[in-house]
């Protein structure tokens, strides 16, 4: 029988999967269990996912919480939201054996809305007929009262997360407004994380006074893996295909951290040839492909001055105001600096804690200049 290729790179993991992410774990916990909330911005691919399926699976388990995971990736409407709202809310109290409660609530909020707009018979329509938008707004207010309710009934706490946040605050206008005037009256009922692949765009909503949700959350950092646990998981999964475990050091070292490349590139590692004495080089070369869509679509989004400054970081400048760095852009320091300031809010460069720049994708890096 042929064996499965352990390293899977396109989906979240399950929680027995996680590497690392304790501290990161411990402190979501302790935030919600403390009743606070917290935002967790990263970029796209750096596990946000797979690690929020940790916390709630770890919340209901050693905690007690009633946790529901609403999903906005992508969303478009109004209505969408909503149904990502009853589909989380759904599969939460269902794990937690509570579905004849959901029918209730359920029922409740849209025959609640329904009887807001006249000459509409209460529940007869109930998920068929389109919905308009006042009706669904009420609906919306009706399901963010799901988690206070839910402990009315049961006296357990929830824990609500938003997941790819900023797609819901581009659908929802006001949303932010509409959240707080729920979850202010939550504490000690329900606390919420709020997940995102636009780092910015959250530091903005939660640290700026005049936004409704100020403060409101706390921001837990999701950096690179740490390089130890990381080759010490690939060990164990590339045991069976001795000697590729001996390019272990340098794949982890090439990925930077960056966990989805890290995974793709020890899945295409796992398929060579074990024999093989380019390997390694050959795997990257395959997740590179791999990619090919995604780093293209990453470089035709670029204005002209972030592809020059991208291209110098790619050389190996780390400083982009450093004179090598101006000489190699042949542009101004001004736009240099705030072509660099708009590729890290883009998460395609990231500043390290010792505050130079660094290509967040180690594919992109290679993709620019395939020679190195
Ligand atoms: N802690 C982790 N341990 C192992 N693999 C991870 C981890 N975090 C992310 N990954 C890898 O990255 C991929 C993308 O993770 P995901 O959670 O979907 O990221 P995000 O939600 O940030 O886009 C997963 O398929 C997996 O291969
Ligand atoms: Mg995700």
């Amino acid at each position: 029988m042929k064996l499965a290729n352990p390293f899977v790179f396109d989906r979240p993991l399950p929680p027995g999967e996680l590497i690392d992410r304790e501290e990161e774990l411990d402190l979501l916990v302790a935030l919600a269990v403390g009743g606070q909330s917290a935002r967790l911005a990263a970029p796209r691919r750096y596990g946000k996912t797979t690690l929020l399926g940790a916390l709630v699976d770890h919340i209901e388990r050693e905690e007690g919480f009633i946790a529901t995971l609403l999903d906005f990736s992508r969303v478009t409407s109004m209505a969408d939201v909503v149904a990502r709202f009853e589909q989380g809310y759904a599969e939460g109290l269902e794990r937690s054996k509570l579905r004849a409660l959901w029918r209730s609530l359920r029922r409740r909020a849209t025959v609640d809305a329904h009887l807001r707009v006249p000459g509409d018979v209460a529940g007869v329509s109930v998920g068929i007929a389109p919905a308009d938008g006042e009706e669904l707004l009420s609906r919306l207010h009706h399901l963010l009262e799901v988690p206070r309710v839910v402990h009315e009934r049961t006296g357990r706490r929830c824990l609500v997360i938003f997941d790819e946040f900023q797609d819901l605050l581009k659908v929802v206008q006001g949303v932010d407004g509409i959240l707080r005037s729920h979850i202010q009256h939550h504490y000690k009922v329900a606390s919420y994380v709020f997940a995102g692949s636009e780092p910015s765009l959250l530091a903005e909503l939660f640290g700026d006074r005049k936004r409704p949700l100020f403060e409101q959350a706390r921001s837990v950092p999701l950096g690179p893996l740490a390089p130890a646990p990381l080759a010490a998981w690939l060990e164990t999964r590339l045991g069976s295909r001795e000697p590729l475990g001996e390019w272990i050091d340098e794949l982890v070292a090439f990925s930077g951290g960056h966990p989805q490349r890290a995974m793709m590139i020890a899945h295409m590692l796992w398929e060579q040839d074990p024999q093989d004495p380019d390997a390694l080089s050959h795997a990257i070369n395959a997740a590179t492909r791999e990619a090919a869509e995604g780093l293209e679509q990453t470089w035709t989004s670029l204005s002209a001055n972030e592809r020059k400054v991208l291209g110098v970081i790619a050389t190996g400048q780390r400083q982009v105001t450093s004179k090598a760095a101006l000489a190699l852009s042949e542009i101004g320091k001004g736009s240099q600096a705030y072509a660099a300031a708009s590729l890290v809010e883009h998460c395609i460069l990231r500043t390290s804690s010792d505050g130079l720049l660094s290509i967040v994708d180690p594919l992109l890096a290679r993709w620019l200049s395939p020679a190195r």
